[in-house]
């Protein structure tokens, strides 16, 4: 038996004011589009805001449904529809902000497994690199692609 350790680079800053601005601005819509998500029943609202290398900025925001399975994260939903409108044109950049009980969290909130996933066939997709930003009141992280966020990750090349 051997050990194997699987590292990831992440970045880590105090405030968004360290972040280039078009990195703030992505950060600033992904917090609006938060406060306008569909959570009635978790009460937990999730913004995300992807930015296409054409520069056009999509956000997206979780719909929840009586029947729990039918909801959709925020992240896929921002994904989804900016590569339904723009089927050609990769993503380079996406910024993740949750609200609950009308503040944004202390901790970075980090996306789930099923998201991931959709993230990484986008970055595959596009052969390009997509930068995350997830946001947190007193801690962000970010990290410069999404395959490192989900190592030993499922592709067709198996
Ligand atoms: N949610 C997201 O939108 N993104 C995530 O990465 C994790 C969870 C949503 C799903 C559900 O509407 C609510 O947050 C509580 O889980």
């Amino acid at each position: 038996m051997k050990k194997q350790h699987i590292d990831i680079e992440v970045e880590s800053y105090n405030n968004i004011t360290e972040l280039p601005a078009d990195e703030q601005e992505l950060v600033k819509l992904a917090e609006e589009a938060a406060k306008n998500a569909y959570a009635k029943y978790s009460h937990f609202f999730v913004g995300a805001a992807v930015k296409l290398a054409n520069g056009e900025i999509i956000t997206g925001n979780n719909q929840e449904n009586n029947a729990y399975p039918s909801g959709l994260c925020a992240e896929r939903v921002a994904l989804f529809y900016a590569n339904a409108k723009y089927p050609d044109v990769p993503v380079t950049k996406m910024a993740i902000v949750a609200i609950y009980k009308d503040d944004i969290l202390q901790e970075p909130v980090a996306p789930c497994g099923a998201c991931r996933q959709v993230m990484l066939e986008t970055e595959v997709r596009f052969d390009t690199p997509i930068r995350t930003i997830l946001v947190g009141k007193s801690k962000i992280l970010a990290m410069n692609d999404i395959k490192s966020m989900l190592p030993l990750s499922f592709n067709f090349d198996f």
